[in-house]
């Protein structure tokens, strides 16, 4: 068995700062144009010098690639696009040697159509053994040409798909990811058998892939939304599944953060009771627009739903779903939200970067764990990718009204003076382009630069660990005018945002730890900039 993890206590996580790993774009290894295990061991250092406790990485699995990776082929191969089992081994280890943790993707509502069990189940035919591993049904109408039920998609489009021989199968995302049946014993047994088989090669943790999913209304009924009872989010059956999981779980030391979307806090805190999931990520706080009262507002939902189960909160900025936060933060508009994705809309990337970065300090200093997307800390912007390079099916399914997902997944750009940027060593073209004026990012220019977004955070995460105060543990707010958010944090830690345009005095204070931006000549807080100190009480308004 694995040896717990490394950090210390094994409360690591209730405090920890994670990254999140697109492989496919976060650095290319053999100079293919994709990313790959053997890009992300030679990028260690680039992560244990930005000081992350641990590093998510999305699907490494083989996989068709139809949905990024969230198609899984076969959990217990790693695809050779990105390298192999023994590769992810090796870099497991390296990465514990560096005190950092791995956390792997699991996806359990769904695999690829590629897998051995759902081939075996178009072969084997209706009413087979093999069939009941997944939700197939005859269709309705006269001759079964129309789909079993009405239930909404994930992604836009159909539900349901129908296969040669007449029979429909359920996929809440496209044709190529058909849904599992959860009632089905060897649906669980396996998925426990998969994490035994990552937590046996030592990563940390799991990510749970559409968490709130997986188990459906047994008898698939109609849907209407606002009138029938939900079919298939937030089922009372997923509490068992969880809990077995995480049985497991603790026979390794292991840890998991769930993707639940659920608008109702109590039902979303029941998924973190101490014998189910340890976290779960905060949708409500990476949706909430750049305004003072609503953050504040969602700050405090946060800790009150977390509060009675126990559990850390999660701090979410953006992922490789939603746009990137430097982009939305400089729109007219500032919160994120799937339906109202939309090609062309304007932005400022100047205020974009100056509130991510104000945003940046507010996170990482509110209790709990904090999630840090591939290019967050370089300020990547989201990119407008041509039409005709566009891959991801969330933007065809929508008929081509969004634009998709790829905009946050573009390459990353490592060395300003190299060919694509230093993505990969070969002449191979990233499989994503990337815009122009990429090289402005890369991370050894920035790395240089005391006034860049890679400069603020490595400086923000040496402070987050090295200083009393942060992660787990009780906030109090401070009185503070109106557009400014203070609060303290045990051991004299103080932040301060201010999100109104004129600037605010700071409290009295022993020290400025850190600020996001400049002080005005008097020393006072600008707008959209925030600041740490150490001590201190009252913001007062100038
Ligand atoms: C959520 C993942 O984050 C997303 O990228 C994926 O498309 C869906 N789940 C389906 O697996």
């Amino acid at each position: 068995m694995a040896a717990p993890h490394p950090h210390g206590t094994g409360d690591w996580w209730r405090s920890a700062v994670i990254y999140q790993v697109y492989p496919r774009s976060f650095a290319d290894g053999d100079g293919d144009g994709t990313g790959d295990l053997a890009g992300v061991r030679a990028r260690l250092p680039h992560l244990a010098e930005l000081g992350v406790d641990a590093l998510w990485f999305t699907p490494w699995y083989l996989s068709p690639l139809v949905d990024g990776g969230y198609d899984v082929a076969d959990y217990r191969t790693v695809d050779p696009a990105f390298g192999t089992l023994a590769e992810a081994e090796k870099l497991i280890a390296e990465a514990r040697e560096l005190g950092i943790g791995v956390i792997v993707d699991i996806v359990p509502n769904h695999v690829s159509d590629r897998h051995a069990w759902f081939r075996a189940a178009l072969a084997a035919g209706p009413g087979s053994p093999e069939r009941e591993l997944f939700h197939f049904r005859p269709g309705r109408g006269e001759h079964g040409e129309l789909p079993p039920n009405t239930w909404p998609s994930q992604f836009s489009g159909p539900t349901w798909t129908r296969v040669e021989d007449g029979e429909w199968y359920l996929h809440l995302f496209t044709p190529e990811q058909p849904d599992l049946n959860w009632a089905h014993p060897a649906v669980r047994q396996e998925h426990e058998d998969v994490l035994r088989f990552w937590f046996e090669r030592g990563v940390a943790g799991v990510r749970i892939d559409s968490a709130a999913l997986l188990a459906k209304d047994p008898a698939l009924a109609d849907f209407t939304e606002g009138v029938d009872p939900h079919p298939y989010i937030d089922q009372d059956e997923l509490h068992d599944i969880y809990r077995s999981w995480r049985a497991v779980a603790d026979e390794y030391g292991a840890v998991f953060v769930g993707e639940v979307w659920l608008p109702d806090a109590e039902r979303f805190a029941r998924y973190l009771r101490p014998d189910e999931l340890h976290t779960a990520f905060n949708f409500a706080f990476l949706a909430c627009p750049w305004e003072p009262g609503r953050l504040r507002r969602t700050i405090d939902a946060t800790l009150a739903e977390h509060a009675p189960v126990g559990a850390p909160a999660t701090w979410v900025l953006c992922n490789h779903d939603v746009t990137r936060t430097v982009t939305r933060y400089g729109r007219a508009d500032t919160a994120f939200d799937f339906a109202t994705k939309a090609f062309g809309t304007p932005t400022d990337i100047a205020l974009g970067t100056r509130r991510a970065r104000a945003a940046a300090l507010l996170t990482l200093a509110l209790p709990g764990s904090v999630y840090l997307y591939q290019g967050e800390e370089l300020g990547l912007p989201e990119a407008d990718i041509p039409l005709d390079r566009i891959q991801d099916p969330m933007h065809f399914r929508s008929g081509g009204t969004d634009p998709g997902r790829d905009g946050c997944r573009v390459p990353l750009p490592w060395t300003a003076d190299a060919p694509h940027a230093g993505f990969g060593p070969g002449p191979g073209a990233p499989w994503l382009p990337q815009p122009d004026g990429w090289a402005a990012y890369a991370a050894d220019r920035q790395a240089a630069d005391p006034g860049s977004m890679l400069t603020l955070y490595r400086r923000a995460l040496r402070l987050r660990r090295t200083t009393r105060g942060f992660g787990d543990g009780p906030l109090t707010w401070l009185p503070a005018p109106d557009g400014v958010l203070a609060f303290t944090r045990p051991g004299g830690l103080t932040c301060v945002v201010n999100l109104a345009p004129e600037p605010v005095r700071l409290p009295a204070h022993d020290t400025v730890l850190l600020t996001s931006g400049p002080l005005d000549e008097d020393g006072r807080l600008p707008g959209d900039t925030a600041v740490w100190l150490r001590s201190g009480s009252r913001v007062e308004e100038d």
